[in-house]
């Protein structure tokens, strides 16, 4: 089966099997199937953070469930929403409900199911703040399981999924959604969008059009360039080394990070080492931003993953840091 028109990146690979799943309880019955029993599994959404290196000799289940449910427990509202769904969809419809809290995670790419594995975040705001639990089937157990947020182990674009690739295909999140939040504004791109709109009140929906306008201009659209949003983390180091390498860089970004450490700037230390914009034949960084790896056209997995590795390779001559790959590699 193609894979081209079912990843972002637009690598034209192949599977050798490949299963639209529209009810997940039929879920076991293919995996026990016994051409999917022998080969290798890999759980695909839209396909919108990951880059295929080459044809996948095994079977993909392409989660296609659809359906958001708001329900009742004790005293909170709680919406159960299928992994099928498209995620900027549900965002906006939260908006639309009058729920607070999903403005600045507008237009990212990808399912909901997708959301949990690699904490999908962005402008201050990571959406494990409002996952109440994800079902999901265990293939290691070989039942349905429900994993409370404890057992997800959210954090920096990481989380249990990701950390245990290939053991659970997420079926359905439940978040739970406030009213009322603050609005997330410590991002200063958002609060200047939000000034240029002339806005001295800004609602959620006010700072969802702010993300909007900002993502337009800064991120390339996959609609016209094959990408995968950020194509690396940015790196967390010792506070220390981060105040030599800031000391040695004026203007490198860096932020403070959990427990005595630091995340700097992937985007600034891949422009800084001559980066951005460039590219071998199709394969290249994008020349909006730095961070996104870009396929121009008919790049192969290959190619974008050898150009990749010598983003790594520069990076860590230029600055001694070691990029690692955000989106997964198939
Ligand atoms: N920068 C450069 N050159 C560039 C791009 C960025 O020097 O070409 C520097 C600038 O100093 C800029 C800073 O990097 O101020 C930060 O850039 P940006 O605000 O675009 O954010 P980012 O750290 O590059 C992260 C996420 C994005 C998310 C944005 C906004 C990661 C790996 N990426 O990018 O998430 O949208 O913040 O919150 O954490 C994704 O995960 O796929 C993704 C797009």
């Amino acid at each position: 089966a193609p894979l081209g028109g079912r990843n972002t990146l637009r690598v034209d690979a192949r599977a050798k099997l490949l299963a639209e799943v529209r009810d997940p309880l039929k879920i076991p019955g293919i995996l026990a199937f016994p051409a999917v029993k022998a080969g290798k599994v890999m759980v695909l959404g839209e396909g919108s953070n990951m880059l295929i290196k080459g044809d996948f000799d095994g079977t993909v289940l392409a989660v296609a469930n659809a359906g958001v449910e708001t329900f009742q427990r004790d005293d909170r509202v709680l919406i159960r929403v299928a992994a099928g769904e498209r995620w900027d969809d549900f965002v906006r419809w939260s908006l639309g409900q009058g729920y607070a809290g999903l403005e600045n995670l507008i237009l990212i790419p990808g399912t909901v199911g997708a959301a949990p594995i690699q904490n999908i975040g962005a402008y201050g705001v990571e959406v494990a703040e409002f996952i109440d639990t994800v079902e999901a089937y265990d293939t290691h157990a070989g039942e349905f399981v429900v994993l409370d947020k404890a057992a997800c182990a959210f954090s920096y674009r990481d989380s249990s999924f990701k950390q245990q690739a290939g053991r659970w295909i997420v079926v359905a999140v439940t978040f739970a959604l406030p009213r009322e939040r603050p609005l997330s504004l410590d991002y200063a791109g958002i609060r200047e969008e939000v000034e240029h709109m002339g806005i001295a009140r800004p609602t959620p929906y006010h700072v969802a059009e702010a993300v909007v306008r900002l993502r337009s201009r800064k991120l390339p659209d996959p609609a016209v360039i094959g990408n995968a949003g950020s194509f690396f983390k940015n790196p967390v180091v010792a506070q220390a080394q981060a105040d030599a390498l800031a000391l040695a860089h004026p203007g490198l970004p860096v932020w403070p990070h959990a427990g005595g450490t630091a995340k700097i700037s992937a985007g600034w230390l891949i422009e800084a080492a001559g980066f951005k914009g460039q590219r071998d034949g199709d394969a290249g960084m994008s020349n909006r931003h730095a961070l996104v790896l870009v396929n121009h056209g008919k790049a192969t997995g290959p190619q974008l993953w050898a150009f990749a590795q010598k983003v790594i390779a520069g990076v860590q001559a230029a600055f001694g840091i070691t990029l690692e790959p955000e989106p997964l590699i198939v």
